[in-house]
């Protein structure tokens, strides 16, 4: 038996495997809950009514189907044509509306009066705030107090929304602790409680339920390359956090071979520098937060902190179908730092009009740097743009130093219209940051 194979007790759960990983690693006060998720995902899946609910709701309310925009300045840079997913655009700024809305009517239909979510940027208890308000239930949200620092826009929506925001001082104060905050409220809970886990990750069935719910992402994409741009990409990129965004993209384009799946993880200051968040570059197998996958542990199997300048990154887990595609080779894991993503979210800003979340812009600038030399010049691929920047603006500045001349614009120079914002050079100033056009 390998070590990879799961225990006995938990075979009965078998079909909530990829290959070796998942399955339910839970308390047992929480088994019951997962049976009742699997039960109103059958039925729902057989229900008429509730798939046309969850299209109309994707298209009238979500803003479905998003566009799929080939980047003309970006592709001349990056020396590979570059297909956008643009997540970006749905309702709420992100693609986490896409598994929200699906899980509030499974919470309506199990008859539970309130949700709970965990966050790490933000964008996932947005999302969940949004369908509360919605579908009138309830709504707590669990998020780390050092994302709340950083991501605190999204903080200021979810109150708005009718929301309780709990910050979490535990730990790192980041996602992990957040899920950790999540589960122990969950099990106090569970009888009115769903727990909306925003990730592919978590105990069976929340790895497959996201990836259901997220998968309209590649079967639009799937659509809409063939019509816009003929045939298939050589390959579709996504960044990973815990990976609902990526295997929404990817899920469609499994089957279909030529079609490379490239997994983007937060490399923070560097593979093997000790301040990264590259669960699949790095990690060791382990059960963190329900299932069997990959995770930072150290020599004596404690995760380890994880580390990213992008808060939906800065987790120490991942899927476990991320972990199985990775295993069996299917898919291919690599990782941007920091700068890197601070040079793709610069220059998908300027280069495209469009300023990309933090997280999405690992996938950028790793395109930007190294995507030519891994794909060939010319290549075509699928890059999913997997939520809007707004939020991420002030940490930006902080974090990359970028003088954006907000001063001037607002100074004397007002008289004169005032629309004097200018993105100075940081190279020039001599401070530490990534300047435009820095070559690939
Ligand atoms: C815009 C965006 N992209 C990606 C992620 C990472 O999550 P996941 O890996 O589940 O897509 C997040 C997480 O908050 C996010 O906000």
């Amino acid at each position: 038996m390998s070590i990879l194979t799961p225990p006995p007790e938990t075979i009965a759960a078998r079909e909530g495997y990829f290959g070796d990983f998942g399955g339910q690693y839970v308390p047992e006060a929480l088994s019951g809950a997962l049976s009742q998720l699997v039960d109103a995902w059958g039925d729902a899946r057989n229900d008429p009514a509730f798939e046309a609910e969850l299209d109309d709701l994707r298209r009238n309310y979500g803003g479905r189907p998003t566009p799929l925009y080939r980047a003309g300045r970006l592709s001349e840079e990056a020396g590979v044509e570059v297909w956008l997913k643009r997540e970006d655009l749905a309702h709420t700024g992100s693609h986490k509306l896409n598994n929200v809305v699906g899980q509030a009517l499974l919470t309506r239909r199990m008859g539970k009066p309130r949700v709970i979510a965990e966050t790490g940027a933000g964008q996932h208890g947005v999302a969940t705030a949004t369908a509360a308000a919605l579908f009138g239930l309830e709504c707590t949200v669990y998020m780390g107090a050092e994302d709340c620092r950083r991501q605190r826009l999204n903080v200021v929506r979810m109150q708005l929304l009718g929301a309780e925001v709990v910050p979490v001082e535990s730990g790192t104060r980041t996602l992990k602790d957040a899920i950790n905050e999540a589960m122990r409220d969950w099990v106090t809970n569970v009888d009115s409680t769903h727990y909306l886990i925003g990730s592919a990750m978590g105990p069976h069935p929340f790895p497959t339920l996201v990836r259901e719910l997220q998968k309209v992402i590649s079967v639009e994409s799937r659509q809409q390359f063939a019509a816009q741009a003929g045939g298939v990409p050589d390959a579709v990129i996504a960044c990973v956090g815990g990976g609902s965004n990526a295997i929404g993209s990817f899920a469609d384009w499994i089957e279909v071979d030529g079609v490379e799946l490239i997994g983007i993880e937060a490399a923070g200051e560097g593979v093997g520098s000790g301040r990264s968040a590259a669960t699949i570059s790095e990690g060791r197998q382990a059960v963190l937060h329900g299932s069997r996958s990959i995770a930072l542990v150290d020599d004596d199997g404690q995760v380890r902190p994880a580390h990213s300048v992008s808060a939906g990154l800065d987790y120490p887990g991942v899927g476990p179908e991320h972990a199985h595609l990775a295993a069996s080779g299917r898919g291919t894991y690599l990782a941007a730092t920091d700068e890197e993503a601070l040079f793709g979210f610069r220059r998908t800003s300027e280069l495209e009009g469009i300023i990309p979340a933090l997280e999405p812009a690992h996938a950028v600038g790793w395109l930007l740097r190294h995507g030519r030399a891994h794909l060939g010049d010319g290549a075509r691929v699928v890059l999913t743009m997997s939520g809007r920047g707004d939020k991420d603006v002030d940490e930006v500045v902080e974090v990359a130093g970028w003088d954006v001349g907000v001063d001037r614009a607002f100074g004397a120079d007002t008289a004169a219209g005032g629309a004097d914002v200018t993105v100075a050079d940081p190279a020039r100033q001599g401070e530490q940051g990534v300047a435009p056009g820095d070559a690939p």
